[in-house]
């Protein structure tokens, strides 16, 4: 394909998505928020009442997975079959369950085709773990955003607290440490860096900072 694509891979709560979000709308580009593919196929599973083992089932789900984004008031936004998801996609249980499907190599193979088909022009913006190495290994610029585990666990215990929920740091803490062990050492399209990927480390600066960042990396490339 000719239309260009950003790809935005990186641990969990490096900032990839509101990174995205912003370059995405400074470029005029589409997005693909590739996590929220797995958390609505996990949704989809909790709602349908399908096993979580059942490969069958799951892959069958993935077919029917009809899914679009949107910019809504708070960033880019989901909706599944035209219904607006909201939270619904962020709640502990479906991103539990997104990962325990997300670890299936026929789940991965079945969403290829349903993720490649976010490349439309002017150009698009993936975010996830596998986008630069795996879905769009031809990337026209490929970006690996990293940040030490104490500052994602900071920023997101932040963005927790001033949600009203009740967490802990240390437990904030040791669920990414385990979260990032499990994405980088399984064994079908782990958290790495693609051979030709930048790889950008946010620990010290701000959003805004890392946005202007990659904005200057895509300019020099496209
Ligand atoms: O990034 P987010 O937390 O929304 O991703 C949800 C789950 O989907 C994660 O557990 C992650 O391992 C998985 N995922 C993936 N490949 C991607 C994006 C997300 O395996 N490209």
């Amino acid at each position: 394909s000719t239309v260009p694509v950003l790809t935005i891979d990186g641990p969990s709560g490096a900032g990839k998505g509101a990174v995205s979000a912003r370059v995405a709308g400074h470029l005029g580009w589409n997005v693909l928020d590739s996590g929220a593919v797995y958390r609505s196929v996990a949704l989809a599973a909790l709602e349908a009442d399908v096993d979580l083992t059942d490969e069958a089932a799951l892959v069958e789900l993935c077919s029917q997975v009809d899914l679009e984004f949107f910019a809504g008031p708070e960033g880019i936004e989901a909706s599944l079959g035209g219904r607006p998801l909201g939270d619904a996609l962020r709640a502990e249980a479906v991103g539990e369950a997104s990962s325990r499907v997300a670890a299936v190599p026929v789940v991965r193979a079945a969403l290829l085709s349903l993720q490649r088909r976010f490349r439309r022009p002017p150009g698009l913006v993936a975010d996830g773990r596998d986008m630069g190495t795996v879905v769009f290994p031809d990337a026209t610029v490929k970006v690996f955003l990293d940040a030490s585990v104490e500052e994602r666990a900071r920023r997101r215990y932040r963005q927790l607290k001033e949600n009203g929920e009740d967490v802990t740091f240390d437990r904030l803490l040791s669920d990414l440490e385990a979260r990032d062990r499990r994405d980088r050492e399984r064994a079908v399209s782990p958290t790495v860096a693609a051979a030709d990927a930048v790889v950008v480390d946010s620990t010290d600066l701000s959003l805004v900072e890392v946005v202007e960042r990659v904005v200057a990396i895509v300019g020099d490339r496209v």
